[in-house]
C-alpha cells in the first residue's frame, strides 16, 4: 500500500481517501513518502479542534483560521509550496455543499503543483461530486515486518534475550490482524503475565487477539474440537477439501497453483452444511473467523455499515491464510435482490462490495458460505467463477445416514455392536443428519427418565414419532432439488445415487 501511495502521490493524484482508524501509522507512512520525494515536501495535519499545523510542530502552532474545513481548504489553495495536506475526520462534513465545493475548486487548482490533499478517516465517505476525483485505499493492518519492529522495541525496553527464528515467527504470526497499538499491548499483556516473551507465550497472545477480534463484533473467532470424520457421508466434497489441504502453502505456489477462492454449500436444513465448514478449519490448519452479516450492518450513520464490513475483510486478510466462514449467506443478502429499497440500498451497496472484494482479493482468504434459500441469493453469487465451486447437500442417502447413525452412536458409546445401523438406515427414509443426531437423544432421555440403557427399539420409537422436515417442506426441499441438480455438484458420492431415490 505504501507503494500504492507513493505512486498516487508523484503522478500528481489531488485527492486520496485513505481509511483506516490507525492514524499516527499512517501519518508517519505519509511522512515517510513525503521525505523521499524530491523535491521533500511538507506535510500539514488538519483536524477540526486544532486547524492546520504542520506535521511535527506543537499542537498550537497552527495556522491561522483555518478550523473550519472551508478555510482550511481555501488555506490549502493558497499554497505555492509543494506539499501533502492531510484532512482529518473530514467524513461528518464532507457532505456539506461548501467542503464539497472547495475540495472540486482545490483539485482544479492543484494541476501542475505537487500538492495532494489526503482525507483520512476509519469510514469511507464520499459524495458524489467528488466520486470520479477521488481515489480510496486501505491503509492495511501491520505486516510481519512492521511487527517485527514493534517487537524489536518491546525486546530492547524489557532487555529480553534473543529469541530464536522460530519463537520470532511464531509471535510474529500470532499478531497478525492486529494493529500497531494492539500488538505493543498483547506483547506488554503476555511479558508481564509470564515475566518474559518467548514462545510459551504464544498462546496468551493468540487468547488475547480473539478477544480483540470477538469485541469488534463482527468476526469471530472459531474453534471447532470435532474433525472432519465427524461428518457423515459428503464423500465427493470431502474429497475436494482433502485434496486442497496443502492448497495455501509455498510449495503449492511454486507448483504453479491458483490460490482457491472459495466455496459455497447449498442444501437442505440440518443437513451438515455448518459442521463441514467448521471442520475444514482443521483440515486445513487454518484458523476460521465467522463473518456476521448481521451485525455488519449498522443504520445509525451513513457508511458505517459499509466501514464494519471493510474492517472486517481487512482482519481477515492480515490474519489470512484464513477461511472465512459466512453462514447462511440466503439471510445476509436477502435484501439485495429485488426492489426492497426499504434500507435505503445499504444492503445491495454492502452486497455490491462484498462481491468486488471477492472479485479482487489477492490474499489467500478462502472464502466458505452455506445457504439453503437459493431463490434469495443474488444471482451474481452463482455465476461461474465466483466461488471455485457450488456444491449442493442433499438429504442424505441410505448409506450415509448409516454413516451418521454410525458417528453419534460412537460418539455417546464405546459399543455400539448391539445396534443395526442398517434397520436404523431404512426406518429413517427423508431425515435429515440433524433429525438423526436428534432421534438419537430422544431415545438417550425416555430410556434415561426409565433408569436403564436405551436400545435399538427406543431409537425406532423415536424415529416413528418423528416428522421429518423433508416431508413437512416437501415443496421446498424437492424444489431446492430440482434446481440444483442442474447447477451444483452433489456433496455425496456420485450422482447416480441420487437419481435413484425419490419420495
Ligand atoms: N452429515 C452429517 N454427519 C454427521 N452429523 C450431522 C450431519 N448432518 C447434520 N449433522 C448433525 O446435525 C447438526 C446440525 O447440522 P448443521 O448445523 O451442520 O446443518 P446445516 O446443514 O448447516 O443446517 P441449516 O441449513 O439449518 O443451517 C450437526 O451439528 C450434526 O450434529
Ligand atoms: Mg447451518
Amino acid at each position: 500500500m505504501q507503494e500504492e501511495l507513493n505512486i498516487l502521490i508523484q503522478a500528481q493524484y489531488p485527492l486520496i481517501y485513505l481509511v483506516t482508524s490507525e492514524e499516527e501509522r499512517a501519518e508517519q507512512a505519509i511522512f515517510t513518502i513525503a521525505q523521499s520525494l524530491k523535491p521533500q515536501r511538507r506535510v500539514y495535519v488538519w483536524t477540526v479542534t486544532h486547524g492546520i499545523v504542520e506535521y511535527g510542530q506543537p499542537r498550537n502552532v497552527t495556522q491561522h483560521n483555518t478550523v473550519s474545513p472551508e478555510a482550511a481548504i481555501e488555506w490549502i489553495i493558497r499554497q505555492r509550496e509543494p506539499g501533502i495536506f492531510i484532512l482529518k475526520d473530514l467524513h461528518p462534513f464532507i457532505d456539506a455543499p461548501a467542503t464539497t465545493r472547495s475540495l472540486r475548486d482545490a483539485i482544479a487548482s492543484f494541476k501542475g503543483t505537487q500538492k495532494t490533499i489526503v482525507l483520512m478517516s476509519p469510514m469511507q465517505q464520499v459524495p458524489i461530486e467528488l466520486e470520479k476525483e477521488v481515489v480510496v485505499l486501505d491503509f492495511p493492518l501491520p505486516d510481519m515486518g512492521e511487527l517485527n519492529k514493534v517487537l524489536n522495541n518491546h525486546i530492547d525496553h524489557y532487555r529480553g534475550r534473543r529469541l530464536t527464528t522460530e519463537a520470532r515467527e511464531k509471535l510474529l504470526r500470532a499478531a497478525l490482524g492486529l494493529t500497531r497499538d494492539e500488538a505493543e499491548k498483547v506483547y506488554r499483556k503476555a511479558q508481564v503475565t509470564t515475566g518474559r516473551l518467548s514462545e510459551e507465550e504464544v498462546d496468551i497472545i493468540l487468547s488475547e487477539k480473539k478477544q480483540l477480534i470477538r469485541r469488534n463484533g463482527i468476526l469471530e473467532y472459531i474453534e471447532e474440537d470435532a474433525t472432519i470424520d465427524a461428518v457423515g457421508g459428503l464423500e465427493e466434497l470431502k474429497k475436494w477439501l482433502k485434496q486442497r489441504s496443502n492448497a495455501f502453502t509455498e510449495r503449492a505456489r511454486e507448483y504453479g497453483l491458483p490460490q482457491p477462492k472459495g466455496m459455497l454449500i447449498l442444501g437442505v436444513p440440518g443437513c451438515g452444511k455448518s459442521l463441514i465448514a467448521k471442520t475444514t478449519s482443521r483440515l486445513w490448519g487454518l484458523p476460521l473467523l465467522r463473518l456476521d452479516m448481521g451485525r455488519v450492518y449498522d443504520g445509525s450513520m451513513v457508511g458505517r455499515s459499509e466501514a464494519n464490513l471493510r474492517n472486517a475483510l481487512k482482519t481477515a486478510e492480515s490474519i489470512s491464510p484464513a477461511i472465512l466462514f459466512i453462514d447462511e449467506l440466503d439471510k445476509s443478502f436477502a435484501g439485495s435482490t429485488g426492489s426492497s429499497d426499504s434500507d435505503g440500498g445499504t444492503s445491495s451497496r454492502i452486497f455490491g462490495s462484498f462481491l468486488t472484494w471477492m472479485q479482487e482479493k489477492k490474499s489467500p482468504v478462502f472464502v466458505m458460505a452455506t445457504a439453503n434459500r437459493v431463490e434469495r441469493l443474488p444471482g451474481e453469487f452463482l455465476r461461474k467463477g465466483r466461488f471455485d465451486e457450488i456444491f449442493f447437500v442433499d438429504l442424505p442417502t441410505p448409506e450415509e445416514r448409516q454413516d451418521i447413525f454410525k458417528i453419534h452412536l460412537s460418539k455417546r458409546r464405546k459399543d455400539i455392536s448391539r445396534f443395526d445401523l442398517e434397520q436404523l438406515s431404512k426406518m429413517s427414509d427423508g431425515f435429515s443428519g440433524a433429525e438423526i443426531e436428534q432421534a438419537i437423544v430422544a431415545a438417550m432421555y425416555e430410556a434415561f427418565a426409565q433408569d436403564r440403557e436405551f436400545t435399538q427399539l427406543d431409537i425406532i420409537a423415536a424415529i416413528k414419532a418423528t416428522l421429518p422436515l423433508s416431508r413437512t417442506m416437501q415443496e421446498q426441499v424437492t424444489a431446492l432439488r430440482d434446481w440444483a441438480r442442474q447447477r451444483a455438484r452433489p456433496a455425496a458420492a456420485s450422482v447416480a445415487e441420487y437419481q435413484r431415490m425419490e419420495f
